[in-house]
């Protein structure tokens, strides 16, 4: 995205990025739609419980997940949105199978339209997640402008509606975030290009699930938790915000890892979180701004789905404490001995 000035408003940035590869004309006209979208969503999330009861339970929706108000009312600003791009087709995560658009048209996204909806209505951050790839659909391949892997994405993006409405976003020239100023409506860069630090001493999990994770996760978290005493040399803090946005905006600025491994929970087998409309794009920016994005053996991005609502294991953030869980996993040790915690032995024993 070039040197462009902190400040400068999103739509002089795209208009920068279409001038120096105008292959990415119909991609900035996704994110503009993308953008004029969660403006109206955050201005809805921000009047809070002044806007009704946003957390009001409707049907559910594919994933069997009682789906919210404001689940419903994102994903439709986004999809009529996105009516207005050269968008073939969605894959939302509220709609059950790919909604036909404008056929024929270059893009098709895959988006989340409120990621983190259990903290609706309890005014916790909440988000919106898309991922933007090339249309490859066929009458004899319905799904395939899904089915190819991650790297062919040509964009991603979230939005956190947070304190700060914010939009973290990549072309595949590093990743940049922009803020919501609200008093002119538009989001503004003031992060241009996000490097995440290398080595972590953060990790977010969901440890009430801890009975339920395979050996490699409970080995891992283990010797977390003996910190500086234990193989890892250093002692971690905790965060789990119950959004993944919000837990993926953290690592980006102050480094960390996250884990949404599988366990042995009924249909959590590949975990909760979602290959096409949550790790990919996710996985996309993470890449972007030097970290890194696994499954816990394979690369995030070189994944494939079958279907638009598959769900993938997911452990990402700074790249060295990825690749030291890759080792968790790389060196599954099922002779290991029983500990007191989690009755499996770390991995790691020096
Ligand atoms: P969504 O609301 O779109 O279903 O996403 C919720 C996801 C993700 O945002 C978060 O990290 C995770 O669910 C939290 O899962 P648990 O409630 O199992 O902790
Ligand atoms: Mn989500
Ligand atoms: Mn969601």
């Amino acid at each position: 995205m070039g040197s462009l000035e902190i400040g400068s408003r999103l739509d002089a940035c795209l208009t920068a990025a279409v001038a120096a590869d105008p292959g990415l004309a119909d991609v900035a006209k996704v994110i503009a739609a993308c953008a004029s979208a969660a403006i109206e969503v955050s201005t809805v999330i921000g009047r809070g419980a002044l806007a009704g009861d946003l957390a009001a339970q409707g049907e559910q929706n594919s994933d069997g997940d009682v789906q919210k108000f404001l689940d419903v009312f994102a994903h439709e600003r986004f999809t009529e949105a996105l009516r207005g791009a050269p968008v073939s087709e969605v894959a939302s995560e509220e709609a059950e199978g790919v909604m036909l658009l404008n056929p024929g048209a270059p893009l098709a996204v895959a988006i989340d339209p409120l990621d983190g909806s259990s903290n609706i209505g309890v005014n916790m951050a909440v988000g919106s997640i898309f991922g933007i790839r090339p249309t490859a659909s066929t009458p004899e391949n319905p799904l395939g402008s899904f089915t190819g892997p991650g790297t062919l994405q040509r964009a991603a993006g979230f939005v956190t509606y947070g304190p700060a409405t914010s939009l973290v976003l990549t072309l595949g020239d590093g990743t940049q975030t922009y803020t919501l100023d609200r008093a002119e409506g538009v989001f503004r860069l003031t992060h241009p290009r996000m490097e995440v630090v290398a080595s972590a001493k953060e990790y977010a999990i969901n440890a009430s699930n801890a009975r339920h994770w395979d050996t490699p996760v409970k080995a891992y978290i283990e010797d977390c938790l003996r910190g500086a005493e234990g193989p890892l040399d250093k002692d971690f803090n905790m965060r789990w915000l119950g959004s993944l946005v919000s837990d993926a905006q953290r690592v980006l600025l102050r480094g960390g890892v996250f884990l949404y491994p599988g366990d042995n929970r009924k249909g959590y087998a590949q975990g909760r979180l979602r290959l096409l409309y949550e790790a990919a794009p996710i996985a996309f920016l993470m890449e972007q701004a030097g970290a890194g994005a696994i499954d816990g053996e394979r690369r995030i991005l070189d994944i494939c789905a079958s279907a638009i609502h598959e769900r993938v294991p997911l452990i990402f953030g700074s790249a060295d404490e990825v690749a030291c869980v890759a080792k968790y996993y790389g060196g599954r040790n099922s002779a290991a001995g029983r500990s007191p915690l989690f009755g499996q032995r770390g991995l790691m024993r020096s």
